[in-house]
């Protein structure tokens, strides 16, 4: 039985993310909630690992579906090991980046079907779903020059990252009640006012 809560933040490069979790993860402690903060891929020794080998820039022969796998092998172990572990205790779970990262990347980005990684997702995740999703939105070339363009996956195409911010904002779309899509190219201190706002909403002033 899950008694916590979930959070995840997903967004494009440079979008700002980490600096927002840790305005989150601080609200959130200030407010007496016992919070775990985790990343995606990685939050585990054998997710980690798989990270490594996603965001090796010499692996360019990593075909879509070998990526995608390796993204869901990641999941499924920090789901099991980390998450819902910590839900079951009350805590409230951060993650930067989880399933939205899938669909927008490997659906909206490379072209696989949405159909089958819903499909595979279901078995990867069971019935957790993020109770909250925040989307920091960015222009492509703005959050690429914020990010830098270091690993396999930012080294993409321009019309590859365009593609997947637009995916994150399809996805918004779809799901209005679990998402907040944010404008990241505004002062970071006012979408931590929206961030903080939100959260008030679901866990009191
Ligand atoms: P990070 O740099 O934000 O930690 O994320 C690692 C990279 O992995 C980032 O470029 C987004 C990408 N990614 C996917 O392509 N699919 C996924 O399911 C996840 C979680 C991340």
């Amino acid at each position: 039985m899950k008694k916590g809560y979930f959070i995840t933040f997903e967004g494009a490069e440079g979008s700002g993310k980490s600096t927002q979790i840790r305005n989150a993860v601080a609200f959130l402690k200030k407010k007496g909630r016992s919070v775990v903060m985790l990343r995606e891929p990685g939050g585990t020794r054998i997710s980690e690992g798989v990270r490594a080998i996603l965001l090796d820039k010499r692996l360019k022969e990593m075909t879509p579906v070998t990526e995608l796998l390796l993204y869901l092998a990641a999941r499924a172990q920090i789901v099991r090991e980390k998450i819902l572990p910590a839900l079951r205790q009350g805590k409230v779970v951060i993650c930067d980046r989880f399933e939205d990262s899938t669909r927008a990347y490997q659906g909206y980005g490379r072209g696989l079907s949405l159909e089958a990684i819903e499909q595979a997702s279901k078995l990867v995740r069971g019935a957790l779903r993020p109770d909250l999703t925040f989307i920091l939105d960015i222009d492509i070339a703005q959050g690429l020059k914020r990010g830098g363009r270091h690993d396999r996956i930012e080294r993409e195409a321009l019309s590859f990252h365009r593609r997947v911010r637009n995916g994150f904002l399809a996805i918004a779309k779809k799901d209005p009640r679990r998402t907040m899509v944010l404008d990241s190219s505004q002062p970071v201190g006012q979408v931590s006012r929206k961030i903080r706002e939100r959260l008030e909403r679901v866990f009191g002033k």
